[in-house]
C-alpha cells in the first residue's frame, strides 16, 4: 500500500519542545521507525508550518495514488477550513492523528475542523498514533 504521512505546524520541532507532552525523539527518528514498521509498504513523508504546503500535500497524495492519508496537522486542526476543505476534495482515505491526548488538554484542543471529514482519529498513544493509524487501512 501506498501511505503519506503527513505533518504540519511546528511538529518540526519534535523531540525539541515541550518532550513531556511529544518525547525525545526527533520526527526523522519517528519517521524512521514508521518506515522499518511498514516496511513492505511504500511509505512518503511530508512535513511543512505553511497552511497551504499541507494543502498541496494532500492533493499531491491523492495525485500520486495514495491509499491513505495519515495527518497530523497539528494546531492546523484546530481552525484549519483550508485543510478542512482539501481532505474533501480527494477520495483518498485520511486519519487525523495526535501524538498527545488532546482530550486531556487545554480546551481549544477539543475541537478539531478536520474529524468529520477524516475516516477516523487516532490520538494519545504518541509515536504509535501514526502506526495504529496507518495499520488502520489495512484490510
Ligand atoms: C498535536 C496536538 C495539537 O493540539 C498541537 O497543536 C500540536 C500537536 C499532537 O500531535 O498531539 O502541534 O497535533
Amino acid at each position: 500500500m501506498k501511505f503519506w504521512f503527513i505533518n504540519g505546524v511546528n511538529l518540526n520541532m519534535t523531540g525539541t519542545r515541550e518532550k513531556s507532552v511529544y518525547g525525545e525523539e526527533t520526527l526523522g527518528e519517528i519517521n524512521e521507525e514508521i518506515k522499518e514498521h511498514f516496511k513492505g509498504d511504500d511509505c512518503v513523508f511530508f512535513q511543512s508550518n505553511i497552511e497551504g504546503e499541507i494543502v498541496n500535500a494532500i492533493e499531491d497524495a491523492a495525485a500520486d495514488g495514495a491509499d491513505g492519508i495519515i495527518l497530523n496537522a497539528g494546531a492546523f486542526t484546530h481552525y484549519s477550513y483550508a485543510i478542512r476543505d482539501a481532505i474533501s476534495s480527494v477520495d483518498v482515505p485520511v486519519a487525523e492523528v495526535h501524538m498527545s491526548n488532546v482530550y486531556s488538554r487545554e480546551e481549544f484542543r477539543h475541537t478539531s475542523v478536520l474529524s468529520p471529514v477524516c475516516r477516523g482519529v487516532v490520538a494519545g498513544f504518541g509515536k504509535k498514533s501514526y502506526i495504529l493509524a496507518a495499520e488502520s487501512f489495512k484490510s
